[in-house]
């Protein structure tokens, strides 16, 4: 057996990716390791979103260079995911030590690559955009894949915010038809996943085809995969304002194996930013759309993501931001400085915000996110609810799983529940994390 060792970098969908990955390079005798160290095949599944992102690529990159040359050069590098996508040749040309290139729709071909520089020496490079080829030929998903497992649903993002490179790197806008997802989801809960989030960059645009013959839309999806037996969570991420329509927020009141909780970045409180930035929505809209879904779910916990310093930003458009914040009130969020993306539209306009300010306000912002997000977690205390346990905690006998809500929750006692949901009591809220007693008898309601 070889060895290959996959780091991760970026988003759920990459984490996704690395796991198809390794299973397409398990039939041509390749095994996961934990290291590099010993590795004979090393793949750094890379993101592009933020400058510090990409550039990490380039310095670990450097290190296995030294790994590879201590060994006279018996080490496959393959570098894949966005920044594969966005640099393509200019990654040979920076780090000659990289075998293969390949972008996040062509990395079903991977196996094919690694037998041809085998062949003939050299490199190899893919970045084509066959999203349908990539998922009509990557193997069934096998394997353990634990009781949270990932499913992406959707691909790509037509949206074009001014600020980000994902159109760009995952290409536009693809949904996997519904019998490919229902097969997916079957076998993950017979391999014994209790829990499935859909996952796209814009999955709530998700626009399959159905066993009829009809585009359904993430709701009709949901509800189909909500009859699976077995199945008692579902989520979904990451969602787009616009397209947080009607029968999906239904889909939060009416389907109880649908968690309440909802990732739905904003970006900005500004209109003046949301402009700028092509989101193609006012803060009124996105509060009214938060006012619907509370309606719908009510306790339903909200998350965001937000950019600060974004070109052209002043102190009252950051207070913007602050005020949608405090109106909303999120369970948990994101928040990033803004990173100029090559070739985006915003990394040339004119008036770029001092790194100072941005620093000032990003740190403004996340007491104030990490003020809610507290406030959110003490209001669980002293409640029961039920957790999915997913992995063995830090001391013996303890297991870690999540809440509801995403919160994770440990508890003594709970080492053999590994899979299971069962009601615990919050006794104690953690900074990162939160201390349940378990109680009462197996919960079957994945939910309340
Ligand atoms: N700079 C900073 N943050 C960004 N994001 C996307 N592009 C950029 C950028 N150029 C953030 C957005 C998005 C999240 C995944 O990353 O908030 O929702
Ligand atoms: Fe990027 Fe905007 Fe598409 Fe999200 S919706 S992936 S931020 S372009």
């Amino acid at each position: 057996m070889k060895k290959l060792f996959i780091k991760t970098y970026g988003c759920q969908m990459n984490v996704y990716d690395s796991a198809r990955m390794a299973e397409l390079l398990a039939p041509i005798g390749y095994a996961r390791s934990e290291t590099a160290d010993d590795a004979d095949m090393v793949v750094l599944n890379t993101c592009h979103i933020r400058e510090k992102a990409a550039e990490k690529v380039y310095s670990e990159l450097g290190r296995l260079k030294r790994i590879k040359d201590a060994r006279g050069g018996a080490m496959t590098i393959a570098v894949a995911g966005c920044v594969a996508q966005a640099e393509g040749a200019e990654i040979l040309a920076r780090q000659s030590a990289v075998d293969i290139v390949v972008g996040p729709q062509s990395y079903h071909r991977l196996p094919e690559m690694i037998a041809r520089i085998a062949r003939q020496k050299g490199h190899a490079l893919e970045t084509d955009f066959p999203a349908r080829d990539k998922f009509d030929s990557l193997p069934k998903q096998a394997g353990s894949t634990g009781p949270a497992a990932f499913l992406t649903v959707q691909e790509g993002c037509d949206k074009f915010c001014t600020f980000c490179v994902v159109p760009y790197t995952r290409g536009a806008e693809y949904s996997r038809p519904v019998a490919q997802v229902e097969a997916e989801a079957r076998a993950l809960a017979r391999q014994g996943a209790r829990e499935i989030t859909l996952l796209g960059q814009n999955v709530n645009a998700y626009d399959g085809e159905g066993p009829d013959g009809a585009r359904w839309s993430l709701a009709r999806l949901i509800a189909r995969l909500a009859e699976i037996e077995g199945l008692a969570r579902l989520r979904f991420t990451t969602s787009h304002p616009r397209d947080m329509r009607e029968d999906l927020i239904a889909a939060h009141r009416d389907i109880p194996k649908l968690m309440p909780y909802l990732h739905l970045p904003v970006q900005s409180g500004s209109d003046r930013i949301l402009d700028a930035m092509n989101r193609r929505h006012t803060r009124e809209d996105y509060l009214r759309l938060v006012a619907q879904i509370r309606d719908a779910r009510p306790g339903i916990a909200l998350s965001s993501d937000f950019i600060v310093g974004f070109p052209g930003e002043s102190d009252a458009d950051f207070e913007d931001t602050l005020a949608l914040v405090r109106a909303v009130g999120y369970a948990q969020a994101f928040s990033f400085k803004y990173s100029a993306r090559p070739g985006t539209p915003a990394a040339s306009a004119g008036k770029q915000v001092p790194d100072a300010v941005k620093d000032a306000r990003l740190r403004a912002l996340q007491e104030l996110l990490a003020a809610q997000q507290a406030a959110f977690n003490a209001a669980c205390a002293g409640r029961a609810m039920p957790v999915l346990f997913e992995k063995p905690g830090r001391k013996a006998g303890q297991a870690v799983g999540r809440s509801p809500y995403l919160q994770p929750v440990h508890a003594d006692g709970a080492a053999a529940l590994i899979g299971e949901i069962r009601e615990v009591f919050i006794e104690a809220v953690l900074p990162n994390s939160l201390k349940g007693r378990l109680g009462g008898a197996p919960s079957r309601a994945a939910a309340e």
